[in-house]
């Protein structure tokens, strides 16, 4: 089969596309023929080694954690799927990577797409919609009525956020760029601040929850938002136990784990990220180039390449021949970020 693979860290030219054989489907697995990768920030964070500190992979290594498709095969007991479903995922530990033709992943990780959704958009949503659903609800544990702020909200993890917590019927305040305000507002936000304003003034005080999906300055000006006794979530920069202790909060860093009971219930409740770009596989380069850019864009100017927008999904080249099960180790990493029960860490 066709896949991405890189073999050292580097920038976006690293990456290459690769003849490597058809993932092992084992006991317990599904094999699925990738239609759509979804693409993350992670994604290029661990191509060019940023967090290697922290994740190392094991090279050659096959990018892309996000990917919806057609199951192929089932492995021994696997229940709740047959041939020919549609199923979407967020498969980590990534034993091969999803910017590849086939994808072998424990059955417990994936989720059947509703009818009507399309696979780009399925693609999109595993990941950012599990990290909202790890910070909301399992570490936060929102209530109706609570008052949450939201940074990042016209991105992949706040935009979802924004969905699940009206849903879960809260209040939320959203920070996003003036341009997608109303965006965000059709999303459920019951006020939109531009952030390009500043961060340093946010007018909120007594905020039960906040989720940072920004890190630096942003986490800084969150602190004093919340109510004593309130939660600082985050998903980017780990935030300071002593910062929470100092402002008489809790606070933790999001670790995401891939749960596919999670997945079925966002599909189900139709909590969607929106897909601005696909890309065929084998521009996986160009791809990461322009969400790169978009992010450097925002650290050197505080403003976003618009031009950009939000690149989500990878559509693989046409099908080979037939699968054949062999077995490969193409990829995988080694994590020694905290193992937490529950998938989170918490700071405080
Ligand atoms: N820990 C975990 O488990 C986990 C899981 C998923 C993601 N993440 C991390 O979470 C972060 C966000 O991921 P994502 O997929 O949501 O990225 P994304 O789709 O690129 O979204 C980022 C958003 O942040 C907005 N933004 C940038 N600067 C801002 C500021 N100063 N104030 C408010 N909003 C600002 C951007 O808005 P504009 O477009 O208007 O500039 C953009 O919409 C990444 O660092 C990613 O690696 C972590």
């Amino acid at each position: 089969m066709k896949a991405i693979r890189f073999f050292t860290y580097g920038g976006p030219e690293v990456m290459q596309l690769d003849d490597v054989p058809i993932p092992d489907c084992g006991p317990g697995d599904l094999l699925v023929r990738v239609v759509a990768a979804g693409i993350n920030p992670l994604d290029w964070k661990l191509r060019a080694g940023a967090i290697a500190g922290t994740r190392a992979l094991l090279l050659p290594g096959t990018p892309g954690r996000d990917a919806a498709g057609i199951v192929i095969a089932l492995g021994g007991g696997v229940q709740g799927f047959v041939l020919e479903d549609r199923v979407c995922f967020y498969a980590e530990p990534a034993r091969y990577g999803t910017y590849a033709e086939y994808v072998a992943l424990p059955a417990t990780q994936a989720a059947r797409i509703p009818p009507g959704l399309s696979f780009v958009d399925a693609a999109a949503l595993p990941t950012p919609g599990q990290a909202a659903w790890t910070a909301l609800v399992d570490m936060a544990q929102l209530q109706p009525g609570n008052r949450v702020l939201i940074h990042g909200a016209a991105g992949a993890v706040g935009g979802v956020a924004v969905q699940l917590a009206k849903q879960l019927g809260a209040y939320v305040v959203a920070m996003a760029s003036a341009n997608r305000a109303a965006r965000v507002q059709a999303l459920g936000a019951d006020e939109v601040l531009d952030y390009r304003d500043g961060c340093s003034g946010l007018p909120w005080r007594g905020m039960d929850v906040v989720l940072d999906t920004i890190g630096g300055e942003v986490q800084d000006a969150s602190w004093c938002t919340l109510r004593a006794g309130g939660v600082l979530l985050a998903t980017s920069t780990v935030p300071s136990p002593a910062r929470a202790q100092q402002a008489g909060v809790r606070a933790g860093f999001v670790c995401t784990r891939p749960r596919g009971s999670v997945l079925a219930w966002l599909l189900a409740r139709q909590l969607r990220v929106e897909v601005a770009r696909t890309l065929p596989m084998a521009d996986a380069a160009a791809a990461h180039r322009l969400g790169e850019r978009r992010q450097a864009g925002r650290r050197q100017n505080g403003v976003a390449d618009a031009a950009a927008g939000i690149v989500k999904a990878l559509a693989p080249l046409p099908q080979g021949g037939p699968p054949c099960h062999r077995l490969a180790s193409l990829s995988g990493y080694q994590s020694k970020a905290p193992s937490v029960a529950g998938g989170f860490c918490l700071a405080n």
